[in-house]
């Protein structure tokens, strides 16, 4: 069974639950980096931090980060090195984020997208795979960027 991370701040617990139930249809085993209550760590660059370098470290190949609007999640991810995290909330652009960006982080936004559709385009990302060819120097030339501002962790 293939691992799969998720994770939302506060804003986004009921979006998380509808996705890791999806997953968990679809054969993923769901670890779970959402706050807890008990936690005074509870905001989204938290959760999106320990998610973001779980999947820079190789422990995940993907994973899912859900808001309010999935913009704090996305922007905060993809200050980690080797993270591309794609904002998503139509079924094209998750497709593209996959084909054309290969990124390995999709994340939503409880206030923009509403639980059906949120699933449509989770399946999406996940059935879509990096298409390689004219897009792999692009991708390449967004690593360098990585690189060239993290020059230790090329
Ligand atoms: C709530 O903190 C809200 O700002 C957050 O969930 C997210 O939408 C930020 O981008």
């Amino acid at each position: 069974m293939s691992k799969i991370a998720i994770g939302a701040d506060d804003a986004a617990l009921d979006l998380k639950q509808t996705l890791t139930e999806r997953l968990e249809e679809k054969g993923w085993e769901v670890a779970d980096y959402s706050v807890r209550p008990d936690e005074d760590d509870t905001d989204y660059p938290d959760v999106a931090v320990r998610v973001a370098e779980a999947v820079a470290s190789g422990e995940y190949e993907r994973a899912v980060l859900c808001c309010g609007t999935g913009l704090g999640m996305s922007i905060t991810a993809n200050k980690v090195p080797g993270v591309r995290a794609a904002q998503c909330h139509d079924v094209y652009s998750a497709e593209r984020a996959r084909k054309s960006n290969n990124a390995q982080v999709l994340t939503m936004g409880q206030r923009v997208i509403g639980p059906e559709a949120a699933k449509t385009v989770l399946d999406a990302w996940l059935d879509s795979e990096f298409a390689g060819g004219g897009s792999t120097s692009k991708v390449e030339k967004m690593e360098a960027v990585d690189r060239k501002y993290h020059p230790g962790n090329s």
